[in-house]
């Protein structure tokens, strides 16, 4: 090799080519680029995940060390969620979701669920009752009830008349109208004191800083939530099917079960049941036998639906 030459790895000109093309359409001067890739610095681990911002969210109310299990693990939690309405949302945004691209994004979700489910023994057993049961005095009226990105997922998950409180199912009367279908949602209705129709503080505090943003998600997922997507384009499809019964089985009944086993742990007392945060009657609210909540009926057989959250269902999370 001459000396000029320079060795192939060394030889930029095919990467430099494409830059200055690359920069040129956007009317940029590269060798102003360049001098900033000169300056600027190495990107370390710590900067690309913000990890000391991550690590200052922690912030305790109390003294009780129990807290910070308490803290951390909702913070995970509501990272899983993310992470699902991420997949969520590539699905219903997608011009063309062919059945192998949705059925991986659900294998997706299925895995964030899963772990969920199966880690949600860090809450039941790995607090001591006494310390949650004096520090969470300090979090009034503030409740998991609360949590924003668990109804948006309901709301890209089904159509909304599946998420409507099942005895006030009736009696809507336009399954389109998202203001309609908003007022009688499940949740809102567990949070209301039935005999004065009082709402709970948890409820009206969420309602006045979420209600909007469910409106709009209501209208952005009215045709392209994953129960309006099987219907237009699934039906006949098994994977898929298999896929979306195994989601409902984990969002509607094993997670729900999981979690009512903590309430269960920490606020069940005899004569009477220790009260919840947010101020639900929650043994009559949180069961999923009660709540029927099902993101796909047209997927289940009607005993199933009948049977729905009870024994059969509450086997341990699938492998
Ligand atoms: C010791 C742990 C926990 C206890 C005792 C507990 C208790 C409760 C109770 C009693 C409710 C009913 C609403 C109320 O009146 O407050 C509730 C709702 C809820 N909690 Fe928890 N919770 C725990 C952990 C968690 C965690 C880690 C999350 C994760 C984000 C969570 C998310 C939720 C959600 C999404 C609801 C609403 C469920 C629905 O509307 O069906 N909870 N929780």
């Amino acid at each position: 090799m001459k000396k000029h030459e320079q060795p192939p790895s060394l030889d930029y000109s095919v990467q430099l080519k494409k830059l200055q093309e690359k920069y040129e359409a956007m009317g940029q001067d590269l060798s102003s680029y360049l001098d900033g890739l000169l300056y600027s610095d190495y990107l370390t681990y710590w900067d690309y995940i913000h990890l000391d911002t991550l690590l200052s969210l922690q912030t305790p109310r109390t003294r009780f060390k129990d807290e910070m299990v308490f803290i951390v693990y909702h913070q995970i939690t509501e990272l899983y969620f993310r992470l699902i309405r991420w997949e969520l949302e590539q699905i219903a945004t997608h011009a063309h979701p062919d059945a192998s691209f949705v059925s991986a994004r659900l294998a997706r979700i299925i895995r964030y669920f899963k772990n969920l489910t199966g880690s949600f023994d860090i809450m039941t057993e790995g607090m001591d009752k006494e310390q949650f049961l004096k520090f969470r005095m300090a979090l009034l009226p503030a409740s998991g009830f609360q949590s924003a990105q668990y109804r948006l997922i309901e709301i890209a998950c089904t159509d909304m008349i599946n998420l409507v409180a099942i005895e006030e199912r009736d009696s809507i009367s336009n399954q389109s109208d998202v203001d309609e279908l908003l007022a009688h949602l499940y949740w809102r209705r567990g949070a209301t004191e039935l005999a004065t129709g009082q709402k709970t503080l948890t409820l009206r505090q969420f309602e006045e800083k979420y209600m909007e943003l469910f409106r709009k998600a209501g209208r952005d997922f009215g045709g392209s939530n994953l129960n309006a997507l099987l219907r237009k384009h699934y039906a006949g499809n098994t994977e898929v099917a298999g896929r979306l019964r195994e989601l409902d089985t984990l969002a509607n009944v094993l997670w729900p079960l999981a979690h009512l086993r903590s309430a269960a742990r920490y606020l069940q007392k005899d004569p009477e049941d220790i009260k919840a945060t947010g101020g639900t009657n929650w043994q009559k609210y949180l069961p999923p036998r009660f709540q029927k909540i099902i993101f796909f009926p047209d997927l289940w057989t009607e005993t199933e639906k009948a049977e729905w959250g009870r024994a059969a269902f509450a086997r341990p999370v699938p492998e």
